[in-house]
């Protein structure tokens, strides 16, 4: 108990304090650097710390869930997602650090509301915790779709790294399914919406 106690602190300390490393080369990391003006630069950033609060978020959900959750191999399924999540932490903090941005200041506080979210939502039943991820994934997916609308053309770079998040986002979404995720309300789904809304749009500030 209290070693598995020690583990889950040391993943909320590393993904908060320490710098996440990735097994998979950084998507795009051949590709060479554009030609960016100051503000697009700053705006690259701002985005790239959006995407980077998020994957705080999601490292916070998936461990609050598999906390939870009853079914063994659905905890395993679950800890293989975060360990991607660890991978996107990765690539969009050394995207930040690249362009000389930061990472938000409120990363602990986004953290602690994501694992309460993601441990109440273990604690309904693992069809809806399924459904409550298969339908946080989806929409990560939409949202990074429209980052790439929103970023520069020419930053071929960070259009790498949101590209490959988008793909394994999905796949994500579809691994919960697999597992029998439940379809959430759609007033829920609303509510998921709005609270993602006012995440994001902090983010892209502080
Ligand atoms: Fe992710
Ligand atoms: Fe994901």
């Amino acid at each position: 108990m209290l070693d598995a106690l020690i583990l889950e602190v040391d993943r909320a300390v590393r993904t908060l304090f320490a710098t996440a490393h990735s097994v998979r080369p950084v998507p795009g990391a051949s590709i060479p650097e554009a030609d960016l003006s100051e503000a697009e630069k700053r705006h690259v950033v701002a985005l790239m710390r959006v995407n980077h609060v998020g994957e705080v978020c999601a490292q916070a959900l998936y461990q609050g869930q598999a906390l939870t959750c009853r079914d063994p191999s659905l905890k395993e399924a679950l800890r293989h997602a975060s360990d991607d999540e660890v991978e996107h932490l990765a690539w969009t903090n050394s995207r930040i650090r690249e362009l000389g941005g930061r990472t938000s200041l409120l990363n602990p506080l986004w953290y602690g509301g994501a694992l309460v979210l993601g441990v109440a939502a273990g604690k309904v039943g693992d069809r809806w915790n399924l459904g409550f991820l298969a339908e946080t994934e989806r929409q990560v997916e939409a949202h990074l779709a429209g980052h790439l609308e929103r970023l520069p053309v020419q930053d071929a770079r960070s259009r790498a790294i949101v590209g490959q998040m988008k793909e394994d986002e999905r796949a994500h979404a579809d691994m919960a399914v697999r597992h029998g995720a439940a379809e959430l309300p759609l007033p829920v789904k609303q509510a998921m919406r709005v609270a993602a809304k006012a995440m994001t749009r902090t983010a892209y500030w502080v």
